[in-house]
């Protein structure tokens, strides 16, 4: 895994929205994985200001979403499809996106064409990924198998209340589809976000600790490319930040995403 630590959670917006748009300045089509959460945001909020000032063009672009709630519309303000819309979609054009379809009658066969519809697409070029206090990504809690598929899931009690936030005393859905850790791990690269004293130990568990259904972003270490972005105080209980400081600092130029050269 590459780690590399930035002053805060501009700075990390800034090189994961410059890391996408890279990917898409050289590959027009590429297809993209996106995330929600609050750790996102800034990212996208970059991706947006760089479209406006032309540099950023998402028009022959394809995006899967990881996951959404069961029960939850469209239109429903709290939707992971509402969030994307306002977040990116509304600001900037991509040739197609998809988000799980948490109103599907038939779960497991919309899973199953979710899974589809990425291999039709070519795969996932790039994958963007916040994680959870408790080591989860897209949605897959501790203990799933680290060869899931998308699939319904049941959200730990823990997830529920860190959720309960953007659902302003209503009831917080119980339920979501989420890509599986082994879609996750197909895509061509990933590229983790987090930020906060709160990540610090899941963040120390996926990069440092044992593969283990109990931390399932831990599965990352199994992938060939993995990139993570943090600010200084989720690294804050990394032991080898030091080596991952000096290794990002004497990178080779031509392994560089420079944040303002799109
Ligand atoms: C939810 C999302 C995840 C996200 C996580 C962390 O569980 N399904 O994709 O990574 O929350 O959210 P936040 O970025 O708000 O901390």
């Amino acid at each position: 895994m590459e780690v590399v630590i930035l002053a805060d959670d501009a700075a990390v917006s800034r090189l994961a929205a410059a890391t996408v748009s890279q990917l898409v300045c050289s590959r027009p089509d590429a297809v993209l994985g996106l995330a929600t959460g609050s750790t996102p945001r800034g990212m996208y909020a970059e991706m947006v200001r760089l479209h406006r000032e032309g540099r950023l063009d998402l028009s022959q672009t394809t995006t899967f979403n990881l996951d959404e709630y069961v029960g939850l519309s469209p239109s429903d303000p709290t939707s992971y499809h509402a969030y994307m819309r306002e977040a990116l979609f509304d600001h900037v054009p991509v040739r197609r996106w998809h988000v799980p379809d948490g109103l599907a009658a038939d779960i497991p066969a919309a899973c199953a064409a979710y899974e589809r519809e990425i291999v039709a697409a070519g795969g996932i070029d790039c994958q963007v990924l916040g994680l959870g206090h408790d080591g989860h990504i897209g949605f897959n809690e501790p203990t799933s198998s680290l060869g899931s598929r998308t699939r319904i899931k049941t959200l730990a009690p823990e997830t529920v209340e860190a959720n309960r936030r953007f659902f302003e005393g209503r009831e917080v859905p119980r339920h979501v589809i989420t890509m599986g850790i082994g879609t996750i791990l197909e895509s061509r690269h990933c590229l983790v976000l987090a930020l906060g004293e709160a990540k610090a130990s899941a963040v120390a568990a996926m990069v440092e600790g044992p593969i283990t259904a109990m931390c399932p972003a831990s599965a990352l270490q199994m992938h060939a490319r993995v990139t993570v972005v943090l600010d200084e105080a989720a690294a804050s209980r990394l032991s080898m930040r030091d080596y991952y400081r000096s290794v990002y600092q004497s990178k080779p130029e031509w392994q560089r995403v420079e944040v303002d050269a799109l």
